[in-house]
């Protein structure tokens, strides 16, 4: 298992650059299976997700290749119908390819994901809208069964505007018969992407990136060619970087309308923003304020920036408040960062962080590839060595991470045991 070792405090500077967006590229790889030929997605990022996901893909049959950041996937002559454990358990995300494969091949087996690091994460909405589109869905030890003659078009009201349920009833409702609605649906940029590349292939979509999807079923979706957006959540982590050292870095290909919110917050605590269409110039302050941050659902503050927040927040002139509601429970890095002296007092999904003056390096665990993020960005400004274990969690999430911080300037080494 591969370890970091980070020597602080460092100064950051110079240009990084933003790599492919995860969560976009994952539901894009398994859209692949709605169409009878091979898409191509350039920019996709070298992570342990995206293998996992293309290993996904070659056990159900399709053809994949992955080169310089092209992966080509021909799924048009699947031989299995089932997403096994072993993948399942290591990446929630392949629940992506429920919805594709009953709306096309009629039947799908995906083992049901488990929770996660940091609590619950339960599927019931993917499940309850499929069930709405006409799929018989039954759990059958430990695997969900879902099947379908032909998937017929439905209204479905989400409760909460989860991403997952709304990018997997997207791709069933494509190619379902008549008309289909999502109420309250995901906002998210990579759900629009999604429909974006969709609608590429013929797919008749309305309304992504509002909160009412509509979707009016085809026979079929062509195969597409598409470059993915920029990580917005990796772009957020390095602006959090030059924040909370005081550093100044430009950070190309990248989003900024994206992070909107992330902007403003880091502004709060003292960073300042050179914005472009697609870079940014980051610079952080000699001191950094307190601010108070409570996650939401796009386009609100990301609860998958919530951990590098509470990073900086952990040096501000006086007290802030963390609070999560998308996850009440994703707090694992609260006992990692108080290990580096960081004063944190956590009251349910609360975190009150009290700033202080100096953070002190030691031995850390990744627990979760956000919380990994923050323990690096926390090590970044610590005095001496911390050593992060586990940093497969970094590696599913960011491409290349200390090289990009090496190329910055700062002190970080791959160590593998
Ligand atoms: N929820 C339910 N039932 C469901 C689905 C979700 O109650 O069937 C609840 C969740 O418990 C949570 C809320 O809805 O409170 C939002 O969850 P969502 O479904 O939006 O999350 P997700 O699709 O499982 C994606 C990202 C996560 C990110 C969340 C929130 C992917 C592959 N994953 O997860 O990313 O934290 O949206 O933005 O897109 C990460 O990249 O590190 C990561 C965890």
């Amino acid at each position: 298992m591969d370890s970091f070792i980070v020597r602080g405090p460092c100064r950051l500077e110079g240009s990084v650059e933003v790599s492919g967006a995860k969560n976009a590229v994952l539901p894009l790889i398994t859209a692949s299976i709605l169409t009878g030929g091979c898409c191509t997605l350039d920019n996709v990022p070298e992570l342990r997700d995206t293998r996992t996901m293309i290993k996904l893909m070659e056990m159900l049959g399709a053809t994949v290749s992955f080169e310089n950041g092209t992966v080509s996937v021909d799924a048009s002559h699947l031989t299995s119908h089932e997403a096994p454990y072993d993948l399942v358990r290591t990446m929630r995300a392949s629940i992506y390819a429920l919805g594709p494969l009953v709306a096309r091949y009629g039947r799908a087996r995906v083992s049901m994901p488990g929770g996660c690091a940091w609590g619950p994460r339960p599927v019931n909405l993917h499940l309850q809208g499929l069930s709405a589109l006409g799929a018989a869905i039954k759990i059958d030890h430990g695997y969900i069964d879902a099947t379908a003659e032909k998937l017929r078009g439905a209204e479905i009201v989400l409760p909460v505007p989860s991403v997952g349920a709304t990018v997997n009833i997207l791709m069933a409702a494509v190619l379902a018969e008549g008309r289909s609605v999502i109420e309250n649906a995901a906002r998210e940029p990579e759900v629009v992407e999604l429909a974006t590349v969709l609608k590429e292939g013929g797919a008749g979509i309305e309304g992504e990136g509002t909160t009412r999807i509509s979707i009016e079923g085809v026979s079929e979706i062509s195969p597409y060619r598409h470059r993915v957006i920029p990580d917005r959540i990796e772009a957020g982590t390095f602006a959090a970087a030059a924040v909370m050292t005081g550093s100044e870095i430009t950070i190309r290909t990248c989003r900024p309308d994206h992070l909107m919110a992330v902007i403003d917050k880091l502004r709060q605590c003292g960073g300042e923003f050179e914005i472009g269409d697609d870079h940014m110039t980051v610079r952080g302050p000699a001191r950094i304020a307190p601010t108070d941050v409570e996650t939401g659902f796009y386009p609100s503050f990301p609860t998958d920036m919530q951990a590098q927040m509470m990073a900086v927040l952990a040096g501000a002139d006086g007290s802030s408040t963390v609070t999560d509601r998308v996850y009440p429970d994703r707090f694992t890095h609260v006992p990692e960062l108080r290990r580096l002296g960081a004063d944190i007092k956590l009251d349910g999904n609360i975190a009150v962080i009290t700033g202080v003056g100096r953070l002190e390096g030691a031995p850390l665990m990744a627990t979760d590839i956000r919380a990994s993020s923050a323990l690096i960005l926390a090590a970044l400004v610590a005095e001496g060595e911390t050593k992060v274990l586990r940093i497969y969690h970094i590696d599913r999430g960011y491409e290349n991470l200390e090289k990009k911080l090496q190329a910055l300037g700062a002190d970080i080494e791959r160590i593998t045991e």
